[in-house]
């Protein structure tokens, strides 16, 4: 869980800055989208996440033990959304990076390699993504099994069942709707072989 703590934020959880600058992912994801997606959309599920734990036991809980404690209760619903998607976004952004795609390195790379190999994977990534019914996430993550790729819907994250993420991609409409309209799989291509940060995930396989 060290990768995970390492994303911990302060209590009231702090919108997450971006690593680069809003038009750094461009052409791929545009400005607009960015502004959009962290100003507005990720920042809400942290405002929401900082309104709903004032005075309760989840205030001063780090981000992440939020999301741990409400999973799969129903009386936490609306807490577990939030902190879930302010926990999810975080990750997201730090899955990107301006010219990223490429090749992965070291012991990923031969963990990748042993799976059937990089495209194969990427196809995968795509097809999780593509496949994911309404909005979602899809990941890359390392469990007792290993690498896997899977996808989660809303705002459901693979560390509630003990698989540790290594990068996800947002496949909410909001993520690529006013660049890409209904074309998700033009985005997850784009964002798999333009942006992907392969270095993020070997960092979180690393600390794993
Ligand atoms: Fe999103």
């Amino acid at each position: 869980m060290a990768t995970l703590a390492a994303l911990e934020t302060a209590t009231p959880h702090a919108l997450f800055r971006l690593p680069y600058a809003e038009d750094a992912l461009a052409p791929i994801i545009s400005a607009r989208t960015v502004a959009l997606h962290h100003g507005k959309h990720h920042k809400a599920y942290v405002d929401k996440t900082n309104e709903l734990i004032g005075g309760t036991e989840f205030e001063g809980q780090a981000l992440e033990r939020i999301v741990l404690a409400t999973a799969g209760k129903p009386e936490h619903k609306e807490l577990f959304n939030n902190a879930a998607q302010a926990w999810n976004h975080a990750f997201y952004w730090r899955s990107l990076k301006p010219r990223g795609g490429g090749v992965p390195g070291g012991a990923l790379a031969e963990k990748i390699e042993a799976m059937g190999g990089l495209d194969s994977l990427k196809k995968k990534l795509a097809t999780a993504g593509v496949k994911q019914f309404g909005s979602g996430w899809a990941w890359l993550v390392t469990s007792a099994k290993g690498l896997e790729v899977l996808s989660t819907p809303n705002a459901e994250v693979p560390f509630t069942k003990g698989a540790t993420p290594l990068l996800t991609i947002d496949v909410w409409e909001h993520a690529y709707y006013v660049d890409y309209q209904n074309r998700r799989a033009d985005y997850l291509q784009a964002v798999i072989d333009k942006l992907i940060n392969w270095d993020f995930a070997a960092e979180n396989l690393a600390r794993a």
